[in-house]
């Protein structure tokens, strides 16, 4: 499927660290036929190591340096900004840590995606892997959601599953559920910019064939 216009839809993608998630949203849009093209990054972190594998490849970067702003509202201004300076249609969170105000989440949502390494609703917030090894879990896990106000509450698109091994480290999880970040990120956003997963009245509605971009037997949802 195609996106609805025919154009590929504008991604900015926000990070404050290493951004591997953002170089597979990157990878994958280098194919002409995927439905989104990444038309910057911002990092609120000056210096972040996923800005400069940004521009290795030729995109466009920004720093928003949230610490030289009075508030969290005035570094959502410009924020916000900086995302319309690009055109930019879609938001993917990358390992963006910092949390927004209610307005501005509000301003996009149905817009905005983020991955959240577990299987949500279970281990919101931080060090999740920590979180998933106390409780004992077996399988583990990443999720791709739309956001909304609330932290690591809003509408699932797509989540992939890995197994908890015996004698694991947080570090050795994580790095299981961070190669499924990377396959399951771009197919989420695929969907999202193809209208064939969209945000309705707080749940996600699938398309057709939506299941089968995912992986999934086709009746799954
Ligand atoms: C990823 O595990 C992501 O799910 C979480 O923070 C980590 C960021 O890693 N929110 P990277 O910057 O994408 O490499």
């Amino acid at each position: 499927m195609s996106p609805p216009s025919g154009q590929r839809r504008r991604v900015g993608v926000l990070i404050s660290g290493r951004g591997s998630n953002m170089a597979s949203l990157i990878e994958a849009a280098q194919d002409p036929a995927f439905p989104a093209e990444i038309a910057v990054v911002i990092s609120n972190r000056p210096g972040a190591p996923g800005l400069a594998r940004a521009e290795a490849v030729g995109i466009a970067t920004e720093t928003i340096d949230h610490k030289v702003f009075g508030d969290r509202a005035s570094f959502e201004t410009a924020l916000g900004d900086g995302l319309a300076r690009h055109g930019v249609e879609f938001v993917c969170l990358a390992g963006f840590m910092r949390i927004f105000t209610d307005p501005f989440a509000e301003r996009w949502v149905g817009r905005m995606l983020n991955i959240h390494p577990s299987l949500l609703p279970s281990f919101k917030g931080l060090h999740p892997h920590r979180q998933a090894l106390g409780a004992g879990v077996r399988i583990h896990g990443c999720t791709v959601h739309f956001v909304v106000p609330e932290l690591d509450a809003g509408p699932i698109v797509a989540q992939a599953a890995v197994p908890v091994l015996a004698g694991d480290s947080e570090d050795t999880l994580a790095g299981r559920v961070l190669a499924e970040e990377h396959r399951l990120y771009p197919l989420g956003l695929r969907l999202v910019a193809e209208g064939a997963a969209r945000l309705e009245r707080g749940r996600t509605v699938y398309a057709d064939g939506a299941a089968t971009t995912l992986g999934l037997r086709p009746d799954a949802r």
